[in-house]
């Protein structure tokens, strides 16, 4: 087992990396405060992983929640059912919530726990690739609005991070694809050793080896501590860990959420944003293309949705949270290997990007 620390003064708490980790108590139960815990989880995660987890818990008076599934669940509703369930079992702000799934889960247990009784401790146990390389790692929590995504949410930072390499053996192919986006994200944001391991290595991680993705999780964990603990509530340099997410949030807003994954999403906004940084100079076109074709060789998606047009990005993207007096600012590559925040650009190169469509990433 690899054990990372997030350094945040009072608040540091550990991440455990590695395989047979969701049943073992020693683990788990130092990071319950109080005798009752509330796992939150969902119907697909549920029949393959809770009885393992219960198992950890012996001792502690523990009741569940089985949320349905999918992206549509993540809303104030659905917060609602978490905090009905709380109420009626007289849960005291002594308790622990315990989230077991993948970011859909985290994001909503963390806030419930963030919100419930003004904050109660809260445990991650990620399930999904995604999940396991950032969701659950730096105290983002929330829920969707029609209006934008993520918008309702806090900065709430959990007890643990309980990362079981062994649960992505079940993880469907199409959801392991969209982890890798977020894990090439790392590469691309400051990392760029690790963006040429994953070119030596994307069939292997896509084809399941357990060492290389335990790898990937481990080096995408570290670097992801590293920027939070510099900047917990995006000040500054933490903004960087959206590279491709305001391209991204409009194509899931704009398809409906759940359409296209998150990762996948993440994934077609990398590419835009690579090639917005090479219509403004900052890397050449055959960089913008090696980020490109990683991102396809990961069998994401690189060209955006037909019907999205460049008007309904621009309404879409002004919803974004890195909006500030009005104006958009993108995660651009400044060189390959190394972002910035900018929005004082040439708009009519951002049009540009918006109408390339299949042609982004080619002169
Ligand atoms: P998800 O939670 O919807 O999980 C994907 C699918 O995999 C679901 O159907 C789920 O039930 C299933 N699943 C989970 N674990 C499984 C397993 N081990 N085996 C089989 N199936 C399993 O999606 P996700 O990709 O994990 O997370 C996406 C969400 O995370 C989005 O809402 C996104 O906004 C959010 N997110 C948050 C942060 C953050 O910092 N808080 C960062 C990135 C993404
Ligand atoms: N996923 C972006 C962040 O955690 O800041």
């Amino acid at each position: 087992m690899i054990s990372l620390e997030l350094d945040l003064g009072e608040r540091s708490y550990p991440i455990f990396i590695g395989t047979g980790l969701l049943g073992r108590k020693e683990l788990i139960s130092p990071y319950i405060k109080g005798k009752r815990a509330l796992i939150v989880t969902n119907e697909v995660v549920a029949p393959l992983y809770l009885e393992q987890v219960k198992a950890s818990l012996d001792g502690i008076e523990c009741d569940v929640i089985v949320l349905p599934d999918g992206e549509h669940t993540k809303t104030l509703d659905t917060l609602t059912l978490i905090y009905d369930q709380l109420l009626e079992q007289r849960h005291e702000r002594s308790t622990t919530l315990i989230a077991l799934g993948g970011g859909v889960i985290g994001d909503i247990t963390g806030f419930a726990a963030a919100t419930y009784q003004r904050g109660v401790n809260f445990i991650q146990i990620p399930t999904t690739l995604l999940s396991q390389v950032d969701s659950s790692v730096g105290g983002k929590t929330g829920v969707n609005h029609p209006l934008g995504k993520n918008m309702i949410g806090a900065f709430y930072q959990p007890q643990c991070v309980i990362a079981d390499t062994d649960v992505l053996a079940s993880l469907p192919k199409r959801e392991l694809q969209a982890g890798l986006a977020e894990v090439i994200k790392y590469g691309l944001i400051d990392n760029l050793v690790f963006f040429e391991w994953l070119e030596e290595n994307i069939e292997a991680l896509l084809a399941g080896d357990k060492d290389l993705l335990a790898e990937a999780v481990r080096v995408s964990c570290s670097d992801k501590a590293r920027i939070v603990a510099a900047d917990e509530k995006e000040g500054g340099v933490r903004a960087l860990l959206n590279l491709g997410h305001t391209f991204g949030h409009a194509i899931e807003n704009g398809m409906g959420y759940g359409v296209w994954l998150h990762g996948e999403a993440v994934a077609t906004g990398m590419v835009m944003a690579a090639d917005l940084s090479a219509r403004l100079g900052y890397i050449s076109w055959q960089e913008a293309a090696r980020a490109k074709t990683l991102i396809a060789r990961a069998g994401l998606p690189v060209v955006p949705p037909e019907n999205l047009s460049a008007k309904d990005f621009r309404k879409l993207m002004s919803f974004d949270k890195k909006v500030q007096g009005g104006r958009v600012r993108f995660v651009l590559m400044r060189e390959f290997g190394h972002t910035v925040i900018e929005s004082d650009f040439d708009a009519s190169l951002l049009e540009q990007t918006l109408e390339a469509k299949e042609h982004l990433c080619q002169q």
